[in-house]
């Protein structure tokens, strides 16, 4: 597709597409996605550039969380328009100079991709000319086993990403999955959660009058139930069970 100016128009990739397929080099060797990580939940992240400080904050966070992720059957893949030689001397530097809020020796292990031509950040949306036409903005991909793409999140060049709703988006999207119900505002684990709403008037006529055990229901079409924290930990996050001791 083209633009006027004759232009290569690229469309955004949206949530419940498939993800756009690419293969690259990455700080961890050669990667063909989506398909070397079938099974996965994957969160594809860009940042605008190497040796930049707030993208080094995020990388640190980000890396010290890796294996909290991992738990959650879940691959961090970063990228952003630089070459692989800049990418491992900014993660070199990172391990070997900068401390940042009590981390630091900190070690990038997940694959940083190399993307000098643009060819993924195109793909996947992630130059936005408005705020930079030469860096990625910080673009967020969730992307779920079968490679569609379940939630984005875009911040700005100046805005440092909030770790604690990543983390809380690949929760809600597995217990979303799990349990078929809906997760309300703020929600976390141990909260309630929201089952679908009444698809005939019967069904709405028992839930008001009460007749379906443990559903809390504010009106017809907004009804609650508990969902035990321990029941999603074990599911989602596959919680190794405490040994029981003799
Ligand atoms: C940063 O990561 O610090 C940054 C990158 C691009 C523009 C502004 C800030």
């Amino acid at each position: 597709m083209e633009n006027i100016l004759n232009e290569e128009v690229i469309p955004m990739p949206r949530i419940g597409d498939k993800a756009p397929e690419f293969k690259a080099k990455t700080t961890q060797g050669d990667i063909n996605f989506p398909a070397d990580y079938q099974g996965k939940w994957v969160i594809l992240f860009s940042h605008p550039a190497d040796f930049t400080p707030v993208c080094t904050s995020e990388f640190m966070t980000f890396a010290t969380l890796e294996e909290k992720f991992a738990k959650a059957n879940t691959q961090l893949i970063g990228l952003s328009i630089d070459g692989l030689y800049s990418h491992i001397a900014w993660l070199r530097t990172i391990k070997d100079k900068i401390e940042f809020k009590g981390m630091k020796n900190v070690d990038v292990k997940f694959p940083l991709i190399e993307d000098i031509t643009m060819n993924v950040a195109k793909k996947y949306g992630m130059i936005m000319p408005g705020e930079s036409s030469t860096q990625a903005v910080r673009a967020v991909f969730f992307i779920d086993p079968k490679g569609t793409i379940r939630a984005i999140i875009y911040y700005p060049l100046s805005l440092g990403r909030n770790f604690d709703e990543l983390y809380r988006v690949i929760v809600a999207l597995q217990t979303a999955d799990e349990f078929a119900v809906a997760t309300p505002a703020d929600w976390k684990p141990g909260d309630d959660v929201i089952i679908s709403p009444a698809g005939s008037c019967g069904v709405a006529k028992e839930r008001m009058d009460g007749n379906v055990e443990g559903l809390d229901c504010k009106d017809w079409f907004f009804c609650t139930k508990k969902l035990d924290k321990d029941m999603v930990l074990d599911k989602v996050l596959k919680k190794e069970k405490e040994p029981v001791l003799a």
